[in-house]
């Protein structure tokens, strides 16, 4: 499945629209694509300031657009520049809960020239879903995204 959509996220990012555009139809794709995605974003550090705004998304729309760096897993993968897969979201302290029914989440670090500018976030509603195939697949789109930006 993931080595299906390599190519496809490929030819959005090589298409003649905005950063925004392509941004938002890769949410889109991977959300329809991989059942056990529920909810695809984008966030980007909001300008000088240490906090997350949100991008591009596809699925329910939440009331998370601005996070501080630090809190809930985003704003720890803001600090931290590493992969964070969270198998339940129950089970973590620093979570900001965007809807009852996510059980999973993974947030993997977009990075240009080594440093770390945003993040590709995604929910799920199935319990411990994600695996190193994910995260593998995740840094490639980020990869990608990284070339537009
Ligand atoms: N759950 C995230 C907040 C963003 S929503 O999932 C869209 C977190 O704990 O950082």
């Amino acid at each position: 499945m993931f080595n299906s959509l390599r190519p496809r996220v490929s030819s959005i990012i090589d298409s003649n629209k905005t950063a925004d555009t392509k941004m938002q139809e890769i949410c889109e794709l991977l959300k329809a694509e991989i059942p056990h995605y529920d909810w695809v974003g984008f966030y980007f550090k909001n300008g000088d300031k240490r906090e997350l705004k949100l991008g591009p998304y596809a699925g329910t729309p939440t009331d998370h657009t601005i996070i501080p760096f630090g809190k809930g897993i985003c704003g720890q993968v803001a600090e931290s520049n590493q992969n964070f897969v969270v198998p339940d979201v129950q089970a973590q302290d620093n979570y900001i809960a965007c809807s009852i029914t996510v059980k999973a989440e993974i947030v993997v670090p977009l990075f240009i020239n080594g440093e770390n500018i945003g993040q590709i976030d995604i929910d799920s509603n199935t319990p411990d879903p994600f695996t190193k195939a994910d995260e593998t697949f995740l840094e490639f789109v980020n990869f990608e995204v990284a070339k537009i930006l």
